[in-house]
């Protein structure tokens, strides 16, 4: 299994919570990732896809290839589900702005496993080792505002609606309105009693 280190030099990755395993990627995870990448209903709110073959097939390639790399201007993990091994999907931690500490996060899940808690449950683990491992000061998300499922998640995460940017965001030939949200590395602390010099099992 692929490890990354942290800003210690240790490996922060795989992450495990109670139903998830969030790892790095595979050569033979191409086809768990191309079922829920390439339907409509899961890509329906979001600027890619559907994917037809060749495009999973270069994420998956690119996937590969960063995880060569450290540090990674950006961190995609797949969500292997510990009952049967299957991988339902990912979710990515972007430092895109070192010098401010701050990253975005974004997920994606297989239909057949949505509005069971598995992005909130990974999401969770993803922003534990941001804050309490990686230091970072804030982490944002957006999403467009009729994806329920995903500002929802945001919401059970503690993060806060920031904002409503209106037509930000070209998706699949329209301008979308996005909700933006946000979470800081002191309201983290305070929603897990993270004093900042310990790490805490995941919830
Ligand atoms: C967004 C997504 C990752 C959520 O994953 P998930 O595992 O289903 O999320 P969770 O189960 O942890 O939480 C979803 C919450 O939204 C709620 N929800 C989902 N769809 C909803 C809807 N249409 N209306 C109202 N609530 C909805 C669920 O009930 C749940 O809330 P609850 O726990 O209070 O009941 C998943 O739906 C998905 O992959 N969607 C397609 C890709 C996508 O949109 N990615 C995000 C891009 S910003």
């Amino acid at each position: 299994m692929t490890e990354a280190p942290s800003r210690f030099g240790e490996p922060w990755y795989p992450l495990e919570t109670k139903r998830l395993i969030l790892r790095g990627y595979r050569p033979e995870d191409f086809e768990d990732i191309h079922a829920y990448a390439a339907d409509p209903q899961v890509t329906r709110l979001v600027p890619w896809g559907p994917n037809p073959p060749e495009a999973t097939q270069a994420f998956l390639a690119q996937m590969i290839e960063e995880q060569t790399r450290w540090p990674p201007p950006e961190c995609t993990l797949g969500l292997e589900v510990k009952a049967g091994g299957r991988l339902i999907g990912r979710i990515s931690l972007r430092i895109q702005d070192p010098g401010n500490r701050t990253a975005d996060l974004g997920y994606v899940l297989h239909r057949e496993y949505w509005g069971q808690g598995y992005m909130t449950e990974a999401a969770r683990a993803m922003l534990k080792v941001a804050f309490e491992v990686l230091g970072l000061h804030r982490v944002w998300a957006t999403c467009d505002v009729r994806n329920t499922g995903s500002w929802r998640v945001m919401e059970k995460l503690g993060m806060r609606r920031e904002a409503t940017c209106l037509r930000d965001v070209l998706q699949k030939g329209e301008w979308r309105t996005s909700y933006r949200y946000a979470i800081l590395e002191d309201e983290w602390a305070a929603l897990h009693c993270y004093s900042g010099t310990e790490c805490r099992q995941s919830r």
